[in-house]
């Protein structure tokens, strides 16, 4: 029997407000019709007053907490995977940590933009099947609405806000994560970045993206890693139950599942609803299935997101 990272509780946070494409429409330059053609996003949620990466981030814990039927203070450490961090410093995952009232835990942030879920799944996974920690919460969060160039029809119409998180268990048996694979390729830093940041410019920055030549690089990434984290754990495309997407594009998802010769209904789509949510489209996408009852105990999941960096990774999982 091996110690594995088993996801014993998921949690998701939406802000109250939500935007169709038509309402995008009075605004930018743009169409319902362009918008669901080319991406398949039909809404998305925009983080209003009060509502912060943070805030989002500790409902989400909270609910997945309360699904593991664990208790706050037994955390022992808390990851936030975020690229828009309520403040440059302290760490989101401190304010998170402060809100769910936990004196003591290990808590900091991991920024990998899109890939950042993966990352911090990642890191929780090797610390806990390390020995050191017992129970993790790993959460993406994300307020893209606020680093998004509003006249830039390219991009502003992408993205959304929200959070997911997960309850990661140290267990014995044959339920857990069972393999994860990394990337990074700075190479491609130019195609998907923030226009500025504390060391460079001194202001926040809004977001750009080459989307095309974006796009070619995930079909081929995610296709790969998937294949290689599948590899890790001894098994094929066959063996999958459910992939939980990086929810960017639904073309993307469409492309990824093609070259791997799964069938799209075996695909997780959130992105018609939430549009991208960076980091925390991954668990957000998660926590829809398991509520709604398609995702069950003892399914074979896989996870793949891509993203600025490029970053990219895919995680294999027995839920
Ligand atoms: O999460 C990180 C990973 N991110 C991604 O994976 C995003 C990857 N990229 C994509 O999803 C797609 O490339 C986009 C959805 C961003 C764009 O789709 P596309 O089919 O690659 O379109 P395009 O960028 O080649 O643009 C086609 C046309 C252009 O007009 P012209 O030059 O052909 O006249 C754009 O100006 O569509 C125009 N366009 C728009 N039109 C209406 C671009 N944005 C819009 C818009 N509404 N919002």
């Amino acid at each position: 029997m091996s110690r594995r990272a088993t996801i014993s509780g998921t949690g998701s946070a939406l802000p109250a407000r939500r935007v169709t494409n038509d309402e995008l429409a009075q605004t930018v330059d743009t169409s319902d019709e362009w918008i669901v053609e080319r991406t398949g996003i039909r809404a998305r949620y925009i983080a209003g007053e009060g509502e912060t990466t943070g805030t989002l981030a500790a409902e989400a814990a909270r609910k997945a907490l309360d699904a593991a039927g664990i208790a706050a203070t037994d955390v022992g450490l808390i990851i936030v995977a975020t690229a828009t961090p309520d403040q440059t410093f302290p760490a989101t995952a401190t304010r998170v940590q402060a809100s769910l009232g936990i004196d003591d835990c290990i808590a900091f942030d991991v920024a990998a933009v899109c890939s950042g879920f993966l990352y911090a799944l990642s890191v929780a996974d090797s610390m806990i099947r390390a020995g050191g920690i017992d129970i993790a919460v790993v959460i993406g969060s994300e307020t893209f609405s606020r680093i998004l160039d509003w006249e830039d029809r390219a991009t502003c119409v992408l993205f959304g806000d929200g959070a997911g998180a997960v309850v990661l268990k140290a267990e014995e048996g044959e339920r857990g994560i069972l393999s994860t694979a990394l990337h990074a390729d700075g190479r491609h830093n130019q195609l998907l970045y923030v226009d500025g940041g504390p060391s460079t410019t001194g202001t926040v920055g809004k977001v750009r993206m080459r989307g095309s030549e974006v796009f070619r690089h995930a079909v081929v990434n995610l296709a790969a890693v998937l294949g290689e984290a599948l590899d890790k754990a001894g098994l094929t495309p066959a063996d999958v139950d459910w992939v939980v997407p990086h929810q960017a594009n639904r073309r993307i998802l469409d492309a990824t599942a093609r070259k791997l010769g799964l069938s799209p209904d075996r695909m997780i789509v959130t992105v018609d609803q939430h549009a991208n949510t960076s980091a925390a489209s991954v668990p957000l996408a998660l926590d829809v299935a398991v509520r709604d009852g398609r995702i069950q105990r003892g399914d074979l999941i896989v996870f793949e997101a891509m993203g600025g960096g490029f970053t990219w990774g895919a995680a294999v999982a027995r839920y």
